[in-house]
């Protein structure tokens, strides 16, 4: 614990601890950062609150994807700004924090154009807040946006299973090495690094102990992790998680994000021996163009693409798929564009993410030739996202009649409503048994699906308990 930050977590009792409103923008990542930063603050004496007024300390966990994610930064601060004159007017003290990946490439700005913000962490230095927020009460405003050379995984306090909910996330790998054209994540996140095995399925059985019945396995590039093996010499992804799926208790194993390259035989495989791994892989391929994808970097073509489509699907009739799409990166034409239209016809995906393409200050493609018009972009994505949405609208709608493992993990907008995701990761919601959502919660059970919604599906439950997934 930080000497001059710190006050005994058990002192003076809760009412008296310092509250930390945390805001998550960005990936799965960043939601597990902010997990992590719970944590961290934890053993330094702050509870969180969710709501900013009660906040002492209020953290922006930041995304730098695109554009708009940065601008939102900046709005948001000065919001922010006058809460905490109002809270020093009123002789309190506000605290601001901004970490992830916009603190990681505009740290230094973000001191500059808002010099009221106390403290900037980026992504890679997470369990040093308490120090940084030290250093900022001696300095008035502080920075750490490094990179260590031993990655942050060593220092973090032991996860707790947030909420001690049925579904939970685990990092097992950050940071990316293949400096795709267009995106920030090499620079913000740097270099691959992966978990050792051994701190990974310790961290899945505490998790599995707390009570989570799905794991979802994060990475920026999950699917290249190649981590240390418990008695030495490395594992691959396949590997992990046919360790993972030993571990009792835990009935579901989702791995996300993949990219196409590092998809080998063995992982292939792993969706065709492992019961517990869920059919459901989100692979971004972002363009069915292979001029684009060259441009882009992706080091692979279309047709690999489909040849990876077609072994999963030998491997597990029933994947579902998902995947990332970028619209008018330079240099795309009308018949590049044709050309991802036509791959998405011939994938059919359950659901996808697609984006216009966003220029990123310092990322290659951002100061290449031939830019596409706004006007363009627009156009291009509002015919990709109506393919899109009606692939997914008829995914949904196979369902109806269907029997489906339903794993519930909450309460549904309506009364007496549990909610819950198939293996397929559709949200499914059903009435619970004697209108009470909580005795379904961690429970896998057979459901009747009824209808199909947009972007769920309603359905009857009919089974007690379901013994596997
Ligand atoms: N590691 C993953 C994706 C990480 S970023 C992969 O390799 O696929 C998540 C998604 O954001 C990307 O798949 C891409 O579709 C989108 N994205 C990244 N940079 C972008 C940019 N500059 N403009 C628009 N979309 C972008
Ligand atoms: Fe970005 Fe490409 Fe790395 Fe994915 S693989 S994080 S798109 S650079
Ligand atoms: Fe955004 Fe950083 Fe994730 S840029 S998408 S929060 S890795």
């Amino acid at each position: 614990m930080s000497a001059e930050i710190g006050r005994a977590p058990a002192a003076g009792g809760a009412s008296e601890q310092r509250r930390v409103h945390i805001v998550t923008w960005g990936c799965q990542m960043n939601v597990y950062d902010s997990d992590r930063l719970t944590d961290v603050l934890a053993g330094d004496g702050w509870r969180t609150t969710a709501s900013p007024a009660e906040a002492d300390l209020i953290l922006l966990n930041t995304c730098h994807i695109r554009e708009r994610a940065a601008e939102k930064l900046f709005s948001e601060l000065g919001r922010l700004r006058r809460l905490k004159q109002a809270r020093a007017e009123a002789g309190g003290r506000l605290r601001l924090v901004v970490a992830g990946c916009v603190a990681q490439a505009e740290g230094k700005e973000i001191l500059r154009r808002a010099p009221f913000v106390d403290a900037v962490l980026g992504p890679q230095t997470t369990h040093r807040l308490p120090a940084l927020l030290a250093r900022a009460d001696r300095e008035g405003q502080a920075i750490d946006t490094e990179f260590p050379a031993a990655p942050k995984f060593d220092f973090l306090p032991e996860a707790r299973a947030r909420s001690g909910g049925p579904v939970a996330f685990l990092s097992i790998q950050e940071g990316c090495d293949k400096f795709c054209s267009f995106c920030v994540v090499p620079y913000t996140r740097g270099a691959e690094q992966s978990r050792p095995a051994e701190a990974v399925l310790a961290e899945a059985r505490g998790l599995a102990e707390s009570g989570a019945r799905e794991i979802t396995l994060l990475g920026q590039n999950v699917n290249a992790w190649r981590g240390r093996a418990p008695e030495g010499g490395n594992w691959s992804l396949a590997q992990l998680l046919g360790a993972l799926s030993e571990i009792p208790g835990l009935a579901r194993i989702r791995y996300t994000t993949s990219h196409p390259v590092d998809m080998d035989a063995a992982l292939i495989a792993a969706h065709r021996d492992i019961p517990a791994l869920m059919p459901f892989l989100h692979l971004p391929v972002q363009s069915g163009s292979d001029a684009v994808l060259k441009r882009m970097g992706r080091r692979h073509r279309a047709a690999d693409y489909l040849r990876l489509v077609e072994r999963l699907r030998a491997a597990r009739p029933d994947i579902a798929l998902s995947s990332d799409f970028i619209v008018g990166h330079p240099g795309e034409s009308e018949a590049d564009f044709a050309a991802t239209l036509a791959l998405v016809r011939e994938v059919g995906f359950a659901q996808a993410f697609s984006f216009k393409y966003s220029p990123r200050p310092g990322t290659p493609a951002a100061s290449a030739a031939g830019q596409v018009p706004e006007a363009e972009k627009k156009a291009r994505l509002a015919a990709l996202q109506a393919l899109l949405r009606e692939q997914q609208r008829r995914f949904n709608e196979a369902m109806i009649g269907r029997r489906l493992p339903v794993l519930f993990a909450g309460a549904g907008r309506q009364a007496g409503q549990a909610v819950g995701r198939s293996p397929y990761l559709q949200p499914v919601h059903a009435a619970a048994p004697a209108g009470r959502p909580e005795q379904l919660l961690g429970q896998i059970r057979e459901v009747r699906i009824l209808a199909a919604l947009p972007n769920s599906l309603a359905a009857t439950v009919e089974s007690q308990e379901h013994a596997c997934a």
